[in-house]
């Protein structure tokens, strides 16, 4: 077997990313960081991949945070190295993916697991889901980009709180505070999240991965969000798929995207 950490799986466009560690809740451990840049990549660079999902097995948890075994003995070096090797490989990675990425959070979202799942580029949560950033708890602070995403998701008042408190909200809450999108029941999870994906399918691969870049583009130092619009629309007009999409709308007919 290709991962030892977490299953990856292709079918009907949708490659769905599970991370399965359920005896440790799913946690991020070192290797399994690794094994996740790899799938995303690959899903990334696949051509039957239109929509990747990240899901975690087990009926527990989504992930329960980064590896706290891994890290209690490191020092202010590793830490920093830590995180900054953590955001690369991963949650950077999938932020700025072009494929989308929807985290379907199935259990406990605490710590790296939240910040995974905010990574993504929207969540749906089942209701027995929980998220949180417990880590000063742990006498050390978020840091694979939570300090950062969850006040543009939430609001900065309430990552403070959720931060300061080190508390959990549950999936009613977190789709009040605008961090999740949609609440299922559990058993309906995957159902739900397999038709969002199939929705985004119909559309242009091509003009979804310019919407990522600019909507992401506010959120960068040093970019203007509205410049980069205005380049990734002009864009558009040269592809195949602009052609196609105008054509079939004129024509009264589906489009049919070629994804270039
Ligand atoms: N890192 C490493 N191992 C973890 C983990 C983490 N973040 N979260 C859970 N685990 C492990 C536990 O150590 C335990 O392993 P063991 O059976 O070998 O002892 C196993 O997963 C099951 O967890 P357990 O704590 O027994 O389950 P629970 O139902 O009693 O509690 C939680 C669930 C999520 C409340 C609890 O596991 C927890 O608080 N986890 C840490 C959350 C956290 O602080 N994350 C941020 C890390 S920066």
């Amino acid at each position: 077997m290709k991962y030892q950490n977490i299953l990856s799986r292709t079918e009907n466009g949708i490659t769905t990313i599970t991370i399965n560690r359920p005896s440790k809740l799913n946690a991020l451990n070192r290797e399994t960081i690794q094994e996740l840049h790899e799938a995303f990549e690959e899903a990334d660079n696949s051509a039957e991949t239109k929509v990747i999902i990240v899901t975690g097995s087990g009926e527990k948890a989504f992930v329960a945070g980064a590896d706290i075994s891994e890290f209690a003995e490191f020092s202010v070096e590793e830490g920093a190295q830590l995180a900054a090797k953590g955001q690369e490989l991963l949650f950077d990675l999938v932020a700025n993916l072009s494929t989308p990425v929807i985290a379907a959070i199935n259990g406990f979202a605490l710590g790296g697991g939240l910040e995974l799942a905010m990574a993504a580029h929207f969540r749906i949560a089942s209701d027995n889901a929980k998220m949180g950033l417990p880590e000063v708890s742990l006498g050390v602070i978020p840091g694979y980009g939570g300090t950062q995403r969850l006040p543009q998701l939430v609001g900065k008042g309430r990552a403070m709180e959720m931060i300061m408190t080190a508390g959990m909200i549950d999936a009613h809450q977190a789709r009040q505070y605008g961090l999740v999108n949609h609440v299922t029941a559990p058993e309906e999870l995957m159902g739900f999240t397999g038709k969002m994906a199939s929705r985004i399918m119909k559309n242009s691969s091509v003009a979804i991965a310019s919407a990522i870049k600019a909507i992401n583009a506010n959120y960068e130092a040093g970019k203007n969000g509205f410049e980069v619009e205005i380049e990734e629309f002009g864009n558009s007009f040269g592809t195949a798929d602009f052609k196609e999409g105008t054509q079939a709308f004129l024509q009264k007919r589906k489009a049919d995207f070629p994804g270039r």
